[in-house]
């Protein structure tokens, strides 16, 4: 698939670059804009509102007077119906979402491609799942009924990254919608795009005008404010650890619910009775799709010292068989999204340098690649445990390797920083692999196999990763209220 069937201008100029509010396109009420980047050229992409506290009031008041709508009145049936409709839709234009997507982030077509099925199945997995949330009854005894029902929170605020710009915003908002929540998304200020489209993509699938409300615009002003509105009853954020302090604090002031997923540097732990050539296959995807700009990546390999050698030359001999280039020409690495995260990933490859860790790969910007913020796939090996190249998120595709001889060395490595989002291992002993499993901090451990799972399985951190759950049952469970109802007989 290429821009053979949808020309530049066929997939911005639709786009009116405002806000999506109550149904309607709406330019900031100060009239601020700001401009996207298309990360391959450096070019200005579109012109996009910016966004602040009053167009954010307008958006949350517009989606709390949909709860009182029609939406309100609709079965959780009906709710699911929309939300099939709404996959129907966006599986017939997919291929425009994704080359929207890969002009506004970089990231190779078919991955985005995949993205857009991958939302598809969001919102077909609570769809289904709207009329089967059910509540309990409690034993009290003879004289008594008690039972619980779900009811929706309210309007719920989404603020969302920029690494699966309609993936993040279709992990929350589905679920949301299905259990009968109304919603107010600010996408990153880096990848407004699909966000914006989708808003409009639900009114046409027949959602109320106000459910679906996308205020575009930055975090400091738009994103803070979000946090704070009175009528928001709870947030969900995916991005930074940094950044999710402040939305927690935030929302603490107003005693409000938060999900939080903060990333992580996910040890893959690979023991000398691993498969190697499947870890070192599930490597390359694991530490460089996406370029690397996965909170779930596998970036911190613990290898056991016997195959160390043989794990990085396979790995190494993959990796130099990656190409790298524009979104549109479909490589296998894009670049990174912005300028700024550019030069985040630089600054860890030089300090790598710096500090004598030795490149096994890469390290540099790919020839012929001059413009766009592109960084070869890098391995670093001999890597200072206590470095910040070992120890810190890079968010790009910059993987360390770190050896160990014991698997209890392999453990207190795995668990020896402030992440726990996932954490991998490959062993063809199933006890060992389990009792890692067991005994590992993180949210998801996957064993023989990297990215494990999909909507139905639920992920989000422990420690400095986050707070919650996303995706399957526990997903939408956090957009329901249950209220106890007792009766005296
Ligand atoms: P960020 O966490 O600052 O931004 C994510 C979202 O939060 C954006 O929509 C942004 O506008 C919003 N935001 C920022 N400040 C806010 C505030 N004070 N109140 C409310 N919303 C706010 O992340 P950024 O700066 O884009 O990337 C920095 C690093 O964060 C990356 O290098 C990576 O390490 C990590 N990151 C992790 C992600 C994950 O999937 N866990 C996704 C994106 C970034
Ligand atoms: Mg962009």
């Amino acid at each position: 698939m290429t821009l053979r069937t949808y020309s530049r201008t066929d997939l911005i100029d639709p786009l009116p670059g405002q806000h999506f509010i109550d149904g309607k396109w709406r330019n900031s009420a100060d009239g601020r804009t700001f401009e996207t980047i298309d990360p391959s050229t450096e070019a200005v992409l579109a012109i996009v509102a910016r966004g602040d506290a009053i167009d954010i009031d307008a958006a949350v008041r517009a989606a709390h007077r949909a709860l009182r709508g029609d939406w309100g009145g609709l079965s959780p049936a009906d709710r699911g119906r929309l939300l099939f409709r709404l996959a129907e839709l966006l599986e017939s234009e997919a291929e425009r979402f994704a080359l929207l997507e890969t002009l506004d982030v970089g990231k190779p077509v078919k991955e985005a491609l995949g993205d857009i099925r991958g939302v598809c199945a969001t919102l077909r997995y609570n769809a289904g799942a709207a009329d089967k949330m059910e509540g309990a009854t409690i034993p009290l005894g003879r004289d008594f009924v008690d039972f619980t029902m779900l009811e929706p929170v309210g309007v719920t605020g989404h603020i969302v990254p920029w690494n699966y710009p309609l993936g993040m915003v279709a992990r929350s908002v589905a679920p949301a919608l299905a259990a009968g929540c109304t919603v107010v998304i600010k996408p990153a200020e880096q990848s407004p795009l699909t966000a914006l489209a989708f808003a409009e993509l639900c009114q046409r699938a027949g959602l109320p005008d106000g459910v679906v409300n996308v205020v575009a615009g930055f975090g400091e002003d738009a994103g803070a404010a979000l946090v704070s509105h009175p009528l928001v009853r709870g947030i969900t954020f995916t991005g930074s650890v940094e950044t999710g302090r402040k939305i927690y604090a935030g929302a603490a002031q107003g005693l409000k619910p938060v999900v939080l997923e903060l990333g992580g540097k996910n040890p893959m732990v690979v023991f000398e009775d691993a498969d190697l050539e499947r870890a070192a296959f599930d490597a390359l995807d694991g530490a460089f799709g996406n370029s690397g700009q996965v909170c779930s990546s596998s970036s911190r390999f613990l290898l056991h010292r016997s195959i160390r050698e043989e794990f990085l030359d396979r790995l190494a001999a993959g990796a130099a068989r990656l190409t790298v280039g524009r979104g549109l020409d479909n490589c296998d690495l894009g670049p990174l999204v912005s300028k700024e995260q550019h030069a985040k990933v630089r600054s860890y490859i030089d300090e790598g340098r710096a500090t004598g860790a030795a490149v096994r790969l890469g390290g540099g910007r790919p020839k012929g690649l001059e413009t766009g913020y592109f960084v070869e796939p890098t391995i670093f090996d001999g890597v200072d445990p206590a470095s910040r190249l070992s120890r810190e998120e890079i968010f790009g595709p910059v993987a360390v390797a770190l050896s160990f001889d014991t698997a209890a060395d392999a453990l207190a490595m795995a668990n020896g920083l402030g992440f726990g989002l996932v954490a991998g291992v490959y062993s063809r002993d199933i006890s060992r692999a389990l009792a890692f499993a067991r005994d590992v901090e993180a949210g998801s451990v996957w064993i023989n196999g990297w990215f494990i799972g999909g909507v139905q399985a639920p992920t989000g951190g422990i420690k400095e990763s986050g707070v919650g759950r996303e995706r399957g049952l526990p997903g939408i469970r956090n957009y329901f209220n249950i209220k106890n109802i007792g009766i005296r007989l």
